[in-house]
């Protein structure tokens, strides 16, 4: 059936996002108390990545790895053919992809970054230029690993918080003719697209958008690279808000949306809800120029430093991306939350995107000035009131400028994501609950400040520490608030 959302109308006439999935396995969590879990927090130096999941009782710093498979997933696991060269596991997989990327040669790697490396080393020379909507962690640290430098040419308003605009990952198309005018094109390695923009709240970019980047790629003579992890979600967000595309199916809007890439990469970690990652192509010339860094960095041609149970999985996962109800379930969950905190009055990223819900740290924390890290200490924060893991994505997750100086991101988020298919609906009202509560108590939470700071995606290792005594505050009023509750 197409066009099923997971959005049900009730009597009451609210539209609520039930699960169109049944639980056959699960995992048991646990709620410690929050004294322990301050106690966790301390012992993590304030960093949500540097604690250990069983003091945490719902993980939303991720839905990397972290997506509920299905049970034709994991039953195509058994089949799985050990081989180092020639393994079938590979050739259903290379099947699967390119009926749903359309492209012919597809190249294994173990994760997104491993494809981000082979593509910078391939196509990166020094003093190159990338235009793209907006740049990911990993991915500016290999393009600048590779003398290259980022550009990010979205629209003026695409970082606003609160929009009714549809398409906020757009790429902005003025902007990217100046670029070409400015370095002319033999200086722009390729321009990249990233679909439902990780960094700027999982905000997606329209099919329009893609035709004309692709036109200003044509009369250039570039390269036009597509970053597929969420692609799924972004073409559902072109079937939903680009009327040309109300009625049609999902496959037909993937294979539109790789078609204007040249090459398209992606990590299955989030995709196809496996492990691993691939590239594709159809230009003989660009699979040349990638083939022999694969097999130095990742493993032979028909692996790709994954196992082959999971590529496996990843061939079923990749065909179940082609389902409405597998790829609209993680956004229709984070609409429900945004919609719900966005109507208290809780500053979080609208339209509701992809990936996760998005709080806005600065507007949170007005007090807190950004030096002192908002988004990070609104994450410790909230972890110490509910259990609820998320990730800093701002200033902690930037870096120093060559006079140590932070570069200030352009926005502070606390990202709460939502893996597919692996919370309920009432743990998301637990999510809302939690988020209201410490906005209402939002004047008790301080900065923060670093004890150790790595010198390279510090936010991953580094350790914090609380400016104040504003953690012993906070458990306090908690206690005043819920009693023994946990
Ligand atoms: N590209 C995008 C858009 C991503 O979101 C990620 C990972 C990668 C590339 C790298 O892929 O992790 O498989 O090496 N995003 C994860 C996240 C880490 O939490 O948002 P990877």
């Amino acid at each position: 059936m197409t066009n099923q959302s997971n959005a049900i109308k009730f009597y009451s006439g609210e539209q609520i996002p039930v699960e169109q999935h049944k639980v056959r396995i699960v995992q048991k969590l646990f709620l410690r108390p929050i004294e322990e879990r301050k106690a966790a927090m301390e012992g993590a130096g304030f960093n949500t990545f540097l604690l250990n999941t069983k003091d945490v009782f719902l993980d939303m710093l991720t839905d990397s790895g972290t997506n509920a498979m299905s049970d034709n997933q994991i039953s195509s696991m058994l089949q799985a053919d050990d081989a180092y060269a020639g393994s079938q596991s590979f050739y259903r997989m290379e099947e699967a992809a390119r009926e749903v990327f359309g492209k012919h040669y597809v190249l294994p790697v173990h994760q997104g970054r491993a494809a981000e490396n082979i593509v910078s080393q391939a196509f990166i020379k020094q003093g190159d230029v990338i235009p793209m909507n907006y740049h990911f962690t990993t991915t500016k640290e290999h393009m600048e690993l590779n003398g290259g430098k980022v550009l990010e040419i979205y629209a003026d308003d695409a970082l606003d918080i609160k929009s009714s605009k549809k398409f906020k990952g757009n790429i902005d198309i003025a902007k990217l003719n100046a670029v070409f005018e400015k370095y002319g094109k033999e200086k722009v390695a390729f321009v990249r697209m990233e679909a439902s923009t990780n960094l700027i709240g999982g905000q997606p970019f329209s099919m329009q958008n893609m035709r004309d980047v692709r036109a200003v790629c044509d009369k250039n003579d570039t390269m036009m690279v597509l970053d597929a992890s969420l692609i799924g979600e972004n073409a559902w967000f072109i079937k939903q808000r680009e009327d040309e595309f109300k009625n049609a199916e999902i496959k037909d809007i993937l294979l539109e949306m790789c078609g204007y890439a040249d090459l398209v990469y992606f990590s299955s970690r989030k995709v196809s809800s496996t492990r691993g990652g691939g590239i594709l192509t159809d230009k003989n010339e660009y699979y040349l120029k990638m083939r022999d860094l694969l097999v130095l960095y990742e493993g032979f041609l028909t692996y790709g430093g994954m196992s082959v149970r999971e590529i496996e999985a990843m061939a079923v996962g990749l065909r179940e991306t082609c389902d409405d109800t597998v790829i609209n379930q993680s956004p229709s969950f984070i609409k429900y939350a945004v919609d719900n905190l966005d109507e208290a009055g809780v500053p979080v990223i609208t339209p509701a995107g992809a990936l996760g819900c998005h709080v806005d740290a600065m507007g949170f924390l007005k007090h807190v000035p950004q030096e002192q890290y908002p988004a990070g200490a609104l994450a410790a924060a909230l972890y110490i009131v509910s259990g609820i893991r998320g990730m800093e994505r701002g200033t902690i997750s930037s870096v120093r400028d060559e006079n140590g100086k932070d570069i200030l991101a352009d926005v502070e988020l606390l990202r709460l994501a939502f893996p597919r298919r692996v919370f309920t609906l009432s743990q998301t009202m637990y999510v809302i609950d939690r988020v209201k509560w410490l906005y209402d108590n939002r004047e008790l939470i301080g900065g923060l400040q670093w004890v150790e700071e790595p010198p390279m995606l510090r936010f991953f290792m580094g350790r914090l520490e609380p400016i104040g005594d504003w953690t012993e505050k906070l458990v306090a009023k908690f206690r005043a608030d819920f009693g023994d509750s946990l």
